[in-house]
Protein backbone atom coordinates (compact mmCIF):
# COMPACT_ATOMS: atom_id res chain seq x y z
CA UNK A 1 0.00 0.00 0.00
CA UNK A 2 2.73 2.50 0.74
CA UNK A 3 4.70 2.34 -2.43
CA UNK A 4 2.39 2.11 -4.90
CA UNK A 5 4.10 4.14 -7.42
CA UNK A 6 1.89 4.86 -10.86
CA UNK A 7 4.74 5.24 -12.53
CA UNK A 8 8.29 5.94 -12.08
CA UNK A 9 10.40 7.92 -15.34
CA UNK A 10 12.92 10.02 -15.88
CA UNK A 11 11.14 13.39 -14.43
CA UNK A 12 9.52 11.63 -11.45
CA UNK A 13 10.10 14.14 -8.39
CA UNK A 14 12.80 12.05 -5.56
CA UNK A 15 12.73 13.53 -1.90
CA UNK A 16 14.76 11.74 0.71
CA UNK A 17 16.57 11.98 4.59
CA UNK A 18 19.77 13.43 4.62
CA UNK A 19 21.56 11.84 7.73
CA UNK A 20 23.44 8.85 9.44
CA UNK A 21 22.14 6.71 10.89
CA UNK A 22 18.96 6.70 8.58
CA UNK A 23 18.40 3.36 8.19
CA UNK A 24 15.64 3.37 11.02
CA UNK A 25 14.26 6.51 9.92
CA UNK A 26 10.50 6.49 9.84
CA UNK A 27 10.77 9.61 7.30
CA UNK A 28 10.49 7.35 3.87
CA UNK A 29 7.26 5.47 5.44
CA UNK A 30 6.07 8.36 6.44
CA UNK A 31 6.17 10.76 3.31
CA UNK A 32 5.90 7.90 0.75
CA UNK A 33 2.60 7.01 2.62
CA UNK A 34 1.77 11.00 2.09
CA UNK A 35 2.67 10.88 -1.39
CA UNK A 36 0.35 8.00 -2.22
CA UNK A 37 -2.48 8.86 0.16
CA UNK A 38 -2.11 12.23 -1.57
CA UNK A 39 -2.07 11.06 -5.10
CA UNK A 40 1.19 13.05 -5.09
CA UNK A 41 3.94 11.79 -7.65
CA UNK A 42 7.17 11.74 -6.09
CA UNK A 43 9.45 8.93 -4.41
CA UNK A 44 11.30 9.46 -1.23
CA UNK A 45 14.68 7.70 0.21
CA UNK A 46 16.40 7.13 3.29
CA UNK A 47 19.98 9.05 2.14
CA UNK A 48 22.90 7.78 4.62
CA UNK A 49 25.23 10.84 4.25
CA UNK A 50 27.63 12.58 7.05
CA UNK A 51 29.88 13.94 5.26
CA UNK A 52 30.08 17.04 2.65
CA UNK A 53 26.53 17.24 3.00
CA UNK A 54 26.24 20.78 0.94
CA UNK A 55 28.01 19.26 -2.30
CA UNK A 56 25.57 16.27 -1.57
CA UNK A 57 22.35 18.26 -1.43
CA UNK A 58 23.68 20.48 -4.67
CA UNK A 59 24.67 17.80 -6.48
CA UNK A 60 21.65 15.31 -5.97
CA UNK A 61 19.56 18.56 -6.45
CA UNK A 62 21.20 19.42 -9.43
CA UNK A 63 19.92 15.19 -10.56
CA UNK A 64 16.19 15.71 -9.96
CA UNK A 65 16.06 15.90 -6.09
CA UNK A 66 13.27 18.29 -5.17
CA UNK A 67 13.04 18.22 -1.84
CA UNK A 68 15.46 17.20 1.27
CA UNK A 69 14.80 16.06 5.03
CA UNK A 70 17.79 16.53 7.11
CA UNK A 71 18.65 14.93 10.32
CA UNK A 72 21.68 14.64 12.50
CA UNK A 73 24.53 15.31 12.07
CA UNK A 74 23.72 17.73 8.77
CA UNK A 75 20.88 20.09 10.21
CA UNK A 76 23.44 22.77 10.44
CA UNK A 77 26.13 22.61 7.55
CA UNK A 78 23.05 22.23 5.52
CA UNK A 79 22.37 25.67 5.60
CA UNK A 80 25.74 26.40 3.29
CA UNK A 81 24.03 24.96 0.56
CA UNK A 82 21.04 27.18 0.97
CA UNK A 83 20.46 30.25 -1.87
CA UNK A 84 17.70 31.62 0.76
CA UNK A 85 17.03 30.51 3.91
CA UNK A 86 13.58 31.44 6.27
CA UNK A 87 14.02 33.59 9.02
CA UNK A 88 13.23 31.41 12.08
CA UNK A 89 15.75 28.68 11.04
CA UNK A 90 18.63 31.48 10.71
CA UNK A 91 17.64 32.60 14.11
CA UNK A 92 18.01 28.76 15.28
CA UNK A 93 20.73 27.91 13.09
CA UNK A 94 19.71 24.73 11.88
CA UNK A 95 17.41 23.63 9.20
CA UNK A 96 15.91 20.11 8.82
CA UNK A 97 14.03 20.74 5.30
CA UNK A 98 15.44 22.00 1.52
CA UNK A 99 12.94 22.63 -0.75
CA UNK A 100 13.91 23.15 -4.49
CA UNK A 101 12.23 25.84 -6.19
CA UNK A 102 10.83 26.10 -9.71
CA UNK A 103 14.22 28.03 -10.75
CA UNK A 104 16.47 25.58 -9.27
CA UNK A 105 17.37 28.00 -6.15
CA UNK A 106 17.54 25.98 -2.79
CA UNK A 107 15.53 26.99 0.34
CA UNK A 108 15.92 25.90 4.16
CA UNK A 109 13.58 25.80 6.56
CA UNK A 110 12.83 24.53 10.54
CA UNK A 111 9.97 22.60 11.01
CA UNK A 112 10.82 21.24 14.08
CA UNK A 113 10.32 24.12 16.36
CA UNK A 114 6.72 24.79 15.01
CA UNK A 115 5.87 21.12 15.18
CA UNK A 116 7.01 20.57 19.42
CA UNK A 117 5.70 23.88 19.99
CA UNK A 118 1.96 23.47 18.18
CA UNK A 119 2.35 20.03 20.14
CA UNK A 120 3.00 21.39 23.47
CA UNK A 121 0.40 24.37 23.38
CA UNK A 122 -2.38 22.40 22.94
CA UNK A 123 -2.08 21.04 26.38
CA UNK A 124 -0.84 24.57 28.18
CA UNK A 125 -3.55 26.31 29.39
CA UNK A 126 -3.61 29.56 27.62
CA UNK A 127 -0.87 28.77 25.70
CA UNK A 128 2.88 29.52 26.02
CA UNK A 129 2.58 33.34 26.99
CA UNK A 130 3.82 34.21 30.59
CA UNK A 131 5.31 30.27 30.78
CA UNK A 132 8.20 29.30 32.62
CA UNK A 133 10.05 26.63 30.58
CA UNK A 134 12.58 24.43 30.91
CA UNK A 135 14.74 23.22 28.01
CA UNK A 136 16.52 20.49 28.39
CA UNK A 137 19.32 20.10 25.62
CA UNK A 138 21.43 22.67 23.37
CA UNK A 139 21.77 21.12 19.91
CA UNK A 140 19.74 21.54 16.72
CA UNK A 141 16.34 20.82 18.13
CA UNK A 142 17.05 22.52 21.61
CA UNK A 143 17.87 26.27 20.13
CA UNK A 144 14.40 25.62 18.16
CA UNK A 145 12.14 24.73 20.72
CA UNK A 146 14.04 27.26 22.98
CA UNK A 147 13.60 30.30 20.38
CA UNK A 148 10.13 29.03 19.74
CA UNK A 149 9.19 29.39 23.48
CA UNK A 150 9.92 33.11 23.85
CA UNK A 151 8.72 33.56 20.27
CA UNK A 152 5.82 32.43 21.58
CA UNK A 153 5.64 34.63 24.76
CA UNK A 154 7.30 32.46 27.89
CA UNK A 155 8.20 34.43 30.28
CA UNK A 156 11.30 32.97 30.88
CA UNK A 157 13.26 29.90 29.15
CA UNK A 158 15.88 28.24 31.81
CA UNK A 159 18.29 26.01 29.07
CA UNK A 160 19.67 23.03 30.69
CA UNK A 161 22.52 20.94 28.87
CA UNK A 162 25.25 18.15 29.47
CA UNK A 163 27.67 20.72 27.98
CA UNK A 164 26.74 24.08 30.08
CA UNK A 165 29.04 26.30 28.09
CA UNK A 166 26.48 25.39 25.07
CA UNK A 167 23.64 26.36 27.08
CA UNK A 168 25.17 29.61 28.48
CA UNK A 169 25.93 30.43 24.69
CA UNK A 170 22.82 29.79 23.49
CA UNK A 171 20.92 31.55 26.58
CA UNK A 172 22.78 34.51 25.38
CA UNK A 173 21.69 34.26 21.84
CA UNK A 174 18.05 34.05 23.20
CA UNK A 175 18.73 37.09 25.36
CA UNK A 176 17.52 38.89 28.91
CA UNK A 177 14.48 35.81 28.81
CA UNK A 178 17.07 32.89 28.94
CA UNK A 179 19.70 31.16 31.02
CA UNK A 180 21.65 28.52 30.92
CA UNK A 181 22.57 25.98 33.48
CA UNK A 182 24.29 22.13 33.38
CA UNK A 183 21.99 18.66 33.80
CA UNK A 184 23.19 18.58 37.29
CA UNK A 185 21.70 22.42 38.11
CA UNK A 186 18.21 21.76 36.96
CA UNK A 187 16.75 21.04 40.90
CA UNK A 188 17.68 23.75 42.59
CA UNK A 189 15.76 25.71 40.09
CA UNK A 190 12.61 27.77 40.44
CA UNK A 191 9.17 25.47 39.45
CA UNK A 192 8.39 25.25 35.84
CA UNK A 193 4.53 25.44 33.61
CA UNK A 194 6.61 23.28 31.24
CA UNK A 195 9.65 21.24 30.62
CA UNK A 196 11.01 19.79 27.30
CA UNK A 197 13.59 17.18 26.58
CA UNK A 198 15.36 17.98 23.17
CA UNK A 199 17.76 15.30 24.07
CA UNK A 200 18.19 11.61 23.08
CA UNK A 201 18.30 10.70 27.19
CA UNK A 202 16.06 7.94 27.71
CA UNK A 203 15.95 7.02 23.77
CA UNK A 204 16.20 2.82 23.19
CA UNK A 205 17.77 1.04 24.08
CA UNK A 206 18.69 2.75 27.12
CA UNK A 207 15.08 3.41 28.10
CA UNK A 208 16.43 3.08 32.18
CA UNK A 209 17.86 6.72 31.76
CA UNK A 210 15.98 10.08 32.07
CA UNK A 211 17.23 13.26 31.37
CA UNK A 212 15.61 15.19 34.23
CA UNK A 213 15.68 14.05 38.03
CA UNK A 214 11.82 13.28 39.33
CA UNK A 215 11.48 15.75 41.74
CA UNK A 216 11.29 18.43 39.34
CA UNK A 217 7.66 17.24 38.07
CA UNK A 218 4.55 19.04 39.52
CA UNK A 219 1.07 18.44 38.80
CA UNK A 220 -0.63 20.12 36.30
CA UNK A 221 2.67 20.45 34.69
CA UNK A 222 3.63 19.56 30.72
CA UNK A 223 5.83 17.59 30.03
CA UNK A 224 7.32 17.16 26.09
CA UNK A 225 9.88 14.54 25.66
CA UNK A 226 11.09 14.76 21.96
CA UNK A 227 12.46 10.46 21.78
CA UNK A 228 9.60 8.38 20.74
CA UNK A 229 11.43 5.43 20.89
CA UNK A 230 9.85 3.76 23.26
CA UNK A 231 7.19 6.06 22.76
CA UNK A 232 6.25 6.39 26.83
CA UNK A 233 9.95 6.94 28.11
CA UNK A 234 11.20 7.18 31.38
CA UNK A 235 10.58 10.66 31.85
CA UNK A 236 7.17 10.44 30.77
CA UNK A 237 6.29 7.83 33.12
CA UNK A 238 7.41 9.28 35.71
CA UNK A 239 5.88 12.50 34.55
CA UNK A 240 2.44 10.96 34.47
CA UNK A 241 2.89 9.14 38.06
CA UNK A 242 3.25 12.99 38.81
CA UNK A 243 0.39 14.10 37.29
CA UNK A 244 1.60 16.11 34.61
CA UNK A 245 0.28 16.18 31.37
CA UNK A 246 2.16 14.44 28.85
CA UNK A 247 3.61 15.24 25.51
CA UNK A 248 5.24 12.41 23.09
CA UNK A 249 7.96 12.77 20.39
CA UNK A 250 5.67 11.17 17.94
CA UNK A 251 3.69 14.08 17.83
CA UNK A 252 6.42 15.99 17.14
CA UNK A 253 8.03 13.90 14.52
CA UNK A 254 4.49 13.60 12.76
CA UNK A 255 4.07 17.33 12.91
CA UNK A 256 7.73 18.42 11.35
CA UNK A 257 6.97 16.09 8.77
CA UNK A 258 3.60 17.21 7.73
CA UNK A 259 4.75 20.92 7.42
CA UNK A 260 7.59 19.45 5.57
CA UNK A 261 5.00 17.87 3.23
CA UNK A 262 3.37 21.43 3.12
CA UNK A 263 6.26 23.11 2.21
CA UNK A 264 6.97 20.96 -1.01
CA UNK A 265 3.39 20.59 -1.61
CA UNK A 266 1.48 23.54 -0.69
CA UNK A 267 -1.49 23.30 -3.05
CA UNK A 268 -2.43 20.08 -0.68
CA UNK A 269 -3.56 19.17 2.76
CA UNK A 270 -0.71 17.16 4.21
CA UNK A 271 -2.67 13.71 5.40
CA UNK A 272 -1.13 13.88 9.48
CA UNK A 273 -3.30 11.58 10.10
CA UNK A 274 -2.31 8.89 8.11
CA UNK A 275 1.26 9.78 8.95
CA UNK A 276 0.65 9.43 12.34
CA UNK A 277 -0.45 5.50 11.77
CA UNK A 278 2.32 4.80 9.54
CA UNK A 279 4.82 5.83 12.21
CA UNK A 280 2.37 4.33 14.98
CA UNK A 281 2.21 0.77 13.07
CA UNK A 282 6.49 0.53 13.19
CA UNK A 283 6.46 1.15 16.95
P1 LIG B 1 19.47 17.71 17.87
O1 LIG B 1 19.47 18.33 16.50
O2 LIG B 1 18.52 16.55 17.99
O3 LIG B 1 19.25 18.70 18.95
P2 LIG B 1 22.31 17.70 18.42
O4 LIG B 1 22.43 19.03 17.79
O5 LIG B 1 23.35 16.66 18.11
O6 LIG B 1 20.92 17.03 18.05
O7 LIG B 1 22.20 17.92 20.00
C1 LIG B 1 22.16 16.82 20.89
C2 LIG B 1 21.82 17.34 22.30
O8 LIG B 1 21.62 16.21 23.15
C3 LIG B 1 22.93 18.16 22.92
O9 LIG B 1 22.33 19.11 23.79
C4 LIG B 1 23.70 17.09 23.74
O10 LIG B 1 24.43 17.60 24.82
P3 LIG B 1 25.95 18.18 24.62
O11 LIG B 1 25.81 19.56 24.05
O12 LIG B 1 26.54 18.16 25.96
O13 LIG B 1 26.62 17.23 23.65
C5 LIG B 1 22.56 16.25 24.22
N1 LIG B 1 22.95 14.87 24.55
C6 LIG B 1 23.21 13.86 23.68
N2 LIG B 1 23.52 12.74 24.35
C7 LIG B 1 23.46 13.02 25.67
C8 LIG B 1 23.66 12.27 26.87
N3 LIG B 1 23.99 10.98 26.84
N4 LIG B 1 23.49 12.91 28.04
C9 LIG B 1 23.13 14.21 28.09
N5 LIG B 1 22.92 14.97 26.99
C10 LIG B 1 23.09 14.39 25.81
Amino acid sequence: QLYRFRSIGVDTPMYGVIGNPVSHSASPAVHNAALSVTGKEGVYFPLKVDAEVPHFIREMAARGFAGFSVTIPGKLVAMEAMDKIDDVARRIGAINTVVKKEDGTLEGYNTDWVAALSAVEEKVEGGMQRKRVLCIGAGGAGRGLAFGALERGARHVVVANRTKAKAEALAADLGALASGIGLDEMVDEEEFDVIMNTTSVGMSPRVEDSPVDKRLFRKGMVVFDAVYNPLETRMLKEATAAGCVTVSGLEMFVRQAGEQFKLWFPDVEAPVGAMREVVLKRL
